[in-house]
């Protein structure tokens, strides 16, 4: 097994987070102070230049950057490495005032007036110069840094911008994306319904909010475009520090399932996968395993981007942050369990927004490692310092990677369909919330769980669930076909292949595509059920399970029936089936259920597939990582009461102590043990 280090410089896990030394040039004893606390709190590596743009070029042109190169030295010379960012996420003044062009149009057509950040316009040719000058300079400054680490590209991108360049551009990708044959385009949106059919490429608008909004191509293709066009500018961006830095990795941080960009079209351009996480720790609405297990859903989301490799946690808050609507702060302990939870997932990095408060202006009371006190007597201070010596004592968990036999199907394209598509309960449809449900009951078994995409290689798998497959591109049948016949279990439900790729109907039955087949049924019709109603699915030994918002009513071919709905006028009807295809079988479940309740048919699944499942107390969350030095089990305790986990065997990485048997862990409490007969 290969160990894949992300930062073989450091030698280790990186610790560390944004730093904005520019907001303190005043107070150089501050910035003294900082190393010393960096040091003391286990640090290894800053982030910066996020948002320096007005400070490197005050005016057009006229540039300064001695000052990082003093801070980036004086850093480095006490061990701390540094990320350096591109600072396209928010522009200098005079930039806007010279080249309005930069600044967004809104979905009303509206010019955005300067000011703000992430909102820059992703066409403008003026922009992407301006990006690449301030970029080519700092990789000529600062590329051969030996503290320079990582590029972080700019910052959160998102967002659209509906100006004219961006609609001429929307209007070229279309041209190439239908060969330039507008017939095509026009068959493609079934434009011919409500007579909107198009002559030419240049009559298409952006579904501007006083436009077309109706035609359905046109919605899901404005999407497809904003991706294509931020990662162009992404692109753009790396381009001129991969000519002068081509060794220096690259890298863009994520925000968990943001809507707006397909971050796999994006992923592929990167040399490492990161993402900032902001669970609501303590909220009134959901338990705190809960909270903790879709963080660790979103982990898993962005580990499986790039899954031969370690992904990083480029930011999370040290004490709370000031965006939420109730801005609580997180409780003792919990900041080193959350992360440990990275780290379990596959992370190889802790990095935090942000080390030091902003004295003034919208962060000022946003969480950070130093707050307005300035001293280390603080407790989010000593909880920072103690995540600092864990990692230490992790340091032979770098560049190990979690290996998943299971996946669940999560796709950008096929939640963008379901969202727009005008049907079904318009407060139910719940596509990410089903898939997060189903991920979390495979995290409550122990068993690792990818999240992939339905075109994405399976062949690591033996068990792919695949929730509300609305949309099936093409290619991804002939996938989940192939998957079953070479001994694959997968699991689809209802809501699966009703379109192609332009979201146009497949004829002939659903699931389309030749997946009725497949799974030996076609479903005639959904039925929506108001939010009151129930239904019920009986299995043959009794078990039932509670059907809520959608249930179809399925033609069952050639299939084995393995419960049936007991209520309503398709009572006796089929819900669960099974038809076995070559080495493998293909499971439908028309209706929906709580996860819950599907965990025992999971179970089934993964006994077959000679997967084992972890036995775990309740609120234990469990993870491997592997590579070729050892493998490690992680354990996190979510409870605030102690557990006792069973059949543990081996050394615990942070107190050296040897567990046999059982292993007792406190309240909120973690282990990573590393297992015997790996060295
Ligand atoms: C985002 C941004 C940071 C900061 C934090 C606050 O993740 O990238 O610059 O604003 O939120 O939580
Ligand atoms: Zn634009």
């Amino acid at each position: 097994m290969e160990k894949k280090m992300l930062f073989p410089k450091t030698g280790g896990l990186l610790h560390g987070g944004d730093y904005n030394p520019e907001q303190w040039l005043d107070r150089p004893d501050i910035l003294e102070e900082d190393v010393r606390l960096m040091k003391k709190a286990g640090v290894n590596s800053v982030s910066m230049g996020i948002f320096s743009w007005s400070v490197y070029e005050p005016a057009e042109g006229d540039y300064h950057f001695d000052w990082l190169e003093r801070i980036m030295d004086r850093l480095y010379e006490n061990g701390i490495y540094t990320v350096l960012a591109t600072p396209s996420g928010a522009r200098p003044a005079w930039l806007d005032a010279a080249y309005p062009e930069a600044m967004r149009v809104s979905s009303r057509g509206v010019r955005d007036r300067h000011g703000n950040r992430h909102n820059h316009c992703m066409t403008s040719p003026v922009y992407r110069r301006k990006t690449e000058q301030i970029n080519r300079r700092l990789a000529e400054r600062f590329g051969s840094h030996p503290g320079l680490i990582l590029w972080h590209i700019s910052n959160e991108y998102g967002g659209e911008c509906y100006c004219p360049l961006c609609a001429k551009r929307f209007q070229q990708y279309l041209a190439d994306k239908f060969d330039h044959d507008i017939e095509k385009l026009n068959k493609a949106w079934w434009t011919v319904f409500w007579s909107h059919r198009y002559n030419s490429f240049d009559q298409i608008e952006p579904p501007y909010e006083n436009g077309e909004r109706s035609v359905m191509g046109l919605n899901l293709e404005w999407k497809r475009f904003t991706t294509w066009n931020t990662t162009d500018f992404m692109k753009a961006e790396i381009a001129v520090l991969k000519e002068i830095t081509p060794d220096i990795p690259v890298t863009t941080n994520f925000m968990t399932l943001y809507d707006g960009l397909d971050y796999r079209r994006m992923a592929p351009e990167l040399d490492v996968i990161s993402w900032d996480s902001y669970p609501s720790f303590h909220n009134d609405g959901e338990p705190f395993f809960e909270t903790m297990a879709e963080n660790a859903f979103h982990h898993s989301v962005m580990r499986s981007m790039k899954k031969d490799k370690p992904f990083m946690l480029m930011e999370s808050a040290p004490g709370l942050v000031n965006w939420q609507a109730f801005n609580k702060l997180k409780r003792p302990g919990v900041h080193k369990l959350a992360c440990l939870q990275a780290v379990a997932s596959g992370s190889d990095t802790v990095q935090y927004f942000q080390w030091r408060k902003s004295r003034g202006s919208a962060e000022q009371f946003h969480g950070a490692v130093v707050d307005h006190r300035g001293t280390e007597d603080t407790r989010v201070f000593r909880e920072v310092a103690q995540v600092g010596e864990m990692l230490q004592k992790l340091r032979p968990v770098a560049g190990t990677t979690v290996k998943a036999r299971t996946a669940i199907l999560f796709d950008w394209d096929n939640r963008w369909a379901i969202q727009g598509m005008q049907g079904l309960g318009r407060e139910t449809k719940r596509y990410e919330e089903t898939c997060m449900g189903i991920w979390k009951e495979f995290l409550k078994m122990g068993v690792e769980m990818d999240v992939t995409a339905p075109d994405q290689d399976l062949s690591d798998y033996d068990v792919v669930i695949a929730p509300m497959l609305y949309m099936l591109k093409s290619e991804t049948a002939a996938n989940l076909r192939a998957f079953v016949e070479g001994g694959g279990q997968l699991l689809a439900t209802y809501l699966t292949g009703y379109v192609d790729q332009d979201q146009l109907c497949f004829l002939g039955g659903f699931p389309g595509d030749g997946l009725a087949e497949l799974f030996g049924v076609i479903s005639e019709e959904i039925d929506t059920l108001y939010p009151s109603d129930r239904n019920h699915i009986r299995f043959e030994d009794g078990r039932e399970w509670e059907v809520r918002d959608y249930a179809e009513v399925l033609q069952v071919q050639d299939a084995r029936v393995l419960a049936s709905y007991t209520e309503d006028f398709y009572q006796g009807m089929a819900a669960v089936t099974c038809k076995e295809t070559g080495k493998g079988k293909a499971y439908y479940v028309a209706a929906r259920t709580a996860p819950g309740q599907m965990a025992w048919l999971f179970e089934q699944m993964l006994k077959e597939a000679g997967i084992s499942i972890r036995q775990l107390p309740a609120g234990v969350e469990y993870h491997v990582r592997s590579g070729e030095e050892g493998t490690y089990e992680f354990y996190l305790n979510h409870n605030t009461h102690p557990v006792k986990v069973e059949n543990v065997q081996g050394p615990d990485l942070e107190s050296g102590a040897v567990v046999q048997g059982d292993l007792e862990l406190a309240g909120l409490c973690t282990a990573v043990i590393r297992l015997q007969g790996t060295d």
